[in-house]
C-alpha cells in the first residue's frame, strides 16, 4: 500500500479540499488532520501559530509517513509553508488566496477576498495582490466569525442569516457604475456554506473556490498508487475529543478516527 497524502486544516474546512483531492486521485489513501485544539486560527499571533504548526508536524510526519502534505488552510499556508518545506523532506502543497485567477477573470475590475483576519494581514497575501492584481481594485475582508459560524452551521447549530450577511456585506462594492463581480473564498471553510452566501448576496457574483486547482497540483506531485485503497481514510483531531456531531460528519466523509483503529 502506498504512503498516504496528509491533508491539514484547523477544523473541517479542509474537507472541501479533500473531496476534490479524492475526485482527482481516487486511488490514493488520505489522512485528514484537524488541529481543532487550536481552532480558529484566524486571530492567532503569527510567531505562536508558526511554532505550533511546525511542532505538530514533527509528530505527524514520522507517525503517518505521508508521501505529500496538503495544507488545506489559507491562514496556515500564507504563514508557514516555507518553514514546513525547510523542516521536512516531503512536498507541501499550500492553499493560498486565488487572487491571480480572480484578477484574470474579473470584468468589472472589482474583486473581494473573503478570509480570516490572519490571511488578510499576511505579507504573502499583499504580495499576491501586488504581483497579479495591480490592474484591479482588491477589497480584503477579514472575518473573525465566519469559520466558527460555518462549523456551527454544518454541525447542526442555529446560525442566523443576519449574522452571515453581516460578515459578507463589505465584499460588495459599487463604484462608478461598476460592481464587485468575484469574491475569492480564501478560507477553506467557506465553500461549505457558499450556498448561503449566494442566497444572502445583494447581487450575484462568482464565488471562487481554489480546491480543484489544489487537487490538480497535488496530483502532479503524487505518483499513482499501485492498487485501490481499502477501508476508510483516517481522521486525526488534535483535541482527541470530537463531539458526536463532528464524529458523524467525519464518518459521512468516509473517514474514521485514528483512535477507533487501536
Ligand atoms: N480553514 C482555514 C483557512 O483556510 C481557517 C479557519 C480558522 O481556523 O479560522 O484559512
Amino acid at each position: 500500500m502506498s504512503a498516504p497524502i496528509l491533508v491539514f486544516d484547523s477544523g473541517i474546512g479542509g474537507l472541501t479540499v479533500l473531496r476534490e483531492l479524492r475526485t482527482h486521485m481516487p486511488d490514493r489513501k488520505f489522512v485528514y488532520v484537524a488541529d481543532d485544539a487550536g481552532f480558529p486560527y484566524g486571530d492567532w499571533q503569527e510567531d505562536r501559530l508558526r511554532e505550533r504548526i511546525v511542532s505538530l508536524f514533527k509528530d505527524l510526519v514520522p507517525h503517518y509517513a505521508p508521501q505529500l502534505a496538503v495544507i488545506a488552510c489559507n491562514t496556515a499556508s500564507t504563514l508557514v509553508l516555507e518553514d514546513l518545506r525547510a523542516a521536512f523532506d516531503i512536498p507541501f502543497v499550500g492553499t493560498v488566496p486565488a487572487i491571480k485567477p480572480a484578477a484574470e477573470r474579473t470584468r468589472s475590475g472589482l474583486i473581494s477576498v473573503l478570509a480570516t483576519p490572519g490571511t488578510v494581514r499576511r505579507d504573502y497575501t499583499r504580495d499576491l495582490i501586488g504581483r497579479f492584481a495591480g490592474h484591479c481594485a482588491v477589497r480584503l475582508v477579514g472575518s473573525s466569525e465566519l469559520a466558527r459560524l460555518t462549523e456551527q452551521s454544518i454541525l447542526g447549530g442555529e446560525t442566523s442569516d443576519d449574522a452571515i450577511a453581516a460578515e459578507i456585506a463589505s465584499c460588495f462594492v459599487e463604484e462608478e457604475g461598476r460592481r464587485t463581480d468575484i469574491v475569492v473564498l480564501a478560507c477553506t471553510h467557506y465553500p461549505l456554506i457558499a450556498n448561503r452566501f449566494r442566497q444572502l448576496a445583494p447581487w450575484p457574483v462568482d464565488w471562487l473556490d481554489p480546491a480543484e486547482a489544489i487537487a490538480r497540483r497535488a496530483r502532479s506531485l503524487s505518483p499513482a498508487a499501485d492498487d485501490m485503497p481499502e477501508g476508510f481514510d483516517q481522521a486525526h483531531f488534535t483535541s482527541g475529543e470530537a463531539s458526536y456531531a463532528m464524529r458523524r460528519l467525519i464518518r459521512g466523509f468516509g473517514l474514521e478516527f485514528s483512535s477507533e483503529r487501536d
